[in-house]
């Protein structure tokens, strides 16, 4: 299997959405290459485009309407047909227990799509991810970092083509 790893320069905002895109129906399982869901865990100091690479992502899966930041409420939940898209912000996080009141086990189910920003602040309450994603400011743009932790993982990162988002 290919490299595990993808490094990409993302020059402006149109660049992060359309790596998004590429990546959408990887995720969506429209492809029939992988099955639906997976987890992302999303990194980068504050403004590096976190919240933006999700809104992007979640928009081309499908889901319509305001995507609202979870940084206040912790968790934004969606569904898009069969699919179940969760999208949290731990950068408030503190308590455990939030976690549970939060009823977020439920999230953990093998087929949702679940995007994690600041997954650092949760501890070791998370189970790895099937990819990471680091955003670190470029220039004017941004360096995505790409790590496959999974077969899943492997598999997206393969099928992306690194030409088309710069
Ligand atoms: N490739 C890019 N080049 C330049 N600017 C970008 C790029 N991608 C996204 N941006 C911009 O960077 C900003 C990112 O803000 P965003 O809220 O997504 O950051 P964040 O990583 O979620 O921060 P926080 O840690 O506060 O949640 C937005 O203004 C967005 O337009
Ligand atoms: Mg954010």
């Amino acid at each position: 299997m290919s490299s595990t790893t993808l490094q990409l320069h993302l020059a402006d905002e149109e660049a992060t959405n359309a790596l998004a895109q590429q990546l959408a129906p990887l995720v969506a399982g429209h492809t029939h290459e992988v099955a639906m869901g997976g987890r992302i865990h999303l990194h980068g100091e504050l403004g590096a485009g976190k919240t933006h690479f999700v809104r992007a992502l979640l928009q081309a899966v499908g889901v319509s309407g305001r995507i609202k930041s979870p940084s206040y409420a912790l968790l934004e939940s969606y569904k898009v047909s069969s699919l179940y898209c969760y999208h949290l912000d731990f950068y408030r996080f503190s308590d455990a227990r939030e976690w549970l009141d939060a009823g977020f086990r439920d999230i953990l189910q093998e087929d949702a799509l679940v995007l994690i920003e600041w997954p650092e602040k949760a501890g070791n309450l998370l189970p790895p991810p099937d990819l990471d994603l680091h955003l670190d400011y470029a220039q004017e743009g941004r360096r995505a970092t790409l790590h496959a932790r999974s077969t899943k993982g492997k598999i997206w990162i393969s099928r992306l083509n690194p030409s088309r988002p710069r």
